[in-house]
């Protein structure tokens, strides 16, 4: 294993990069984190990180960042904006000769993917690949942090989501920062595409009961028809694109896309991913319960 790698990490305080910072500092890799806002990086990351400063839409700011770094950790957000700022990052890494991109996508990326999400990743990947540097792609499925944004029917008894009947293999995105460390610190990885799943396809029904056994209160699965979903994203403020896309996902999701779990965080890594009940266990606090919940859990 090489340790002596210096890594940029893009995303570094986001869903996977939170993780993967410090899980590649461990292994006595030298990090260096790309963000956006030093106090919140700080926040996220504590004290002692490599901070560069800058944004993905500012290429200046990408060419500092890439100097000496020997490898870069490619992540951002889900935005109209992905596809030009991912390409930039990848030609100041090429141009600065870092020797290889790994690159965080989703399952079921391809140009012309009926979800945006999916056809953004698709493109970057596509540019990726003609650009000559070594690279490695990794295609997470859907994260079980997703998860988190449903606590608040949670409270009240109600997994609510528009996934009538789907079957999903849902990520811890912890194991994907593992996979992301074990990619960055080892070899053999070049050219290689990891579809990236937890340990087994879930239902709605399924993390309903592992929520009712976690909480202690029971918790029905919901099935939100897609407009009802568009509608409640909307008056969440949630920007049009992103709601149309998300629902999208949901459709896929219900097409059984990511139906079938893989070995692939095992392969890698040498660990089971983690379950959902592993997950949920991790993350009880973030589902309080309310009384009306509690009440009705007595009754019954
Ligand atoms: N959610 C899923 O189920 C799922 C599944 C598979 C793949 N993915 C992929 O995972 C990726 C991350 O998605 P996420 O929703 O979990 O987001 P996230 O990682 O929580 O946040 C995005 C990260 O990108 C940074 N960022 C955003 N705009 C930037 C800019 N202009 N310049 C520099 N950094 C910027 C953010 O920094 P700040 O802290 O400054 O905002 C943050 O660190 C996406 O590409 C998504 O397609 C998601």
């Amino acid at each position: 294993m090489s340790t002596s790698t210096r890594v940029l990490v893009t995303g570094a305080t986001g869903t996977v990069g939170r993780h993967l910072v410090p899980l590649l500092r461990r292994r006595g890799a030298p990090v260096r984190a790309f963000v956006r806002d030093r106090a919140k990086a700080i926040d996220a990351l504590g004290p002692d990180v490599d901070l560069a400063v800058g944004d993905l839409d500012d290429r200046a700011s990408l060419d500092a960042a890439v100097a000496g770094v020997d490898q870069v950790f490619l992540a951002s957000a889900n935005h109209p904006r992905q596809v030009a700022w991912e390409t930039t990052a990848i030609d100041a890494a090429a141009d600065a000769g870092v020797r290889r991109v790994v690159k965080l996508s989703a399952r079921g990326a391809a140009i012309g993917s009926p979800v945006a999400f999916g056809d953004a990743h698709g493109r970057v990947e596509e540019y990726l690949r003609g650009r000559g540097v070594a690279h490695v792609v990794l295609r997470p499925g859907f994260y079980l942090t997703n998860l988190l944004g449903a606590a608040d029917g949670v409270r009240h008894g109600v997994l609510a989501l528009p996934a009538a009947g789907a079957r999903i293999a849902m990520i811890d995105p912890r194991d994907v920062a593992q996979v992301a460390a074990a990619v960055l610190t080892g070899s053999g990885h070049d050219g290689r595409t990891y579809d990236l799943t937890g340990p087994e396809a879930v239902t709605g029904d399924d993390v309903a009961r592992e929520l009712s056994t976690l909480l202690g209160h029971r918790i029905d699965f919901v099935a939100v028809p897609d407009e009802a979903a568009l509608a409640r994203l909307a008056a969440d403020g949630v920007p049009g694109w992103f709601a149309t896309a998300t629902v999208a996902v949901f459709g896929q999701l219900r097409r059984g896309v990511q139906s079938e779990a893989r070995d692939v965080v095992r392969a890698v890594t040498g660990r089971e991913p983690r379950s959902v009940a592993d997950f949920l266990a991790d993350h009880a606090s973030a589902f309080p319960v309310a009384d009306d919940a509690l009440a009705a859990t007595t009754r019954r």
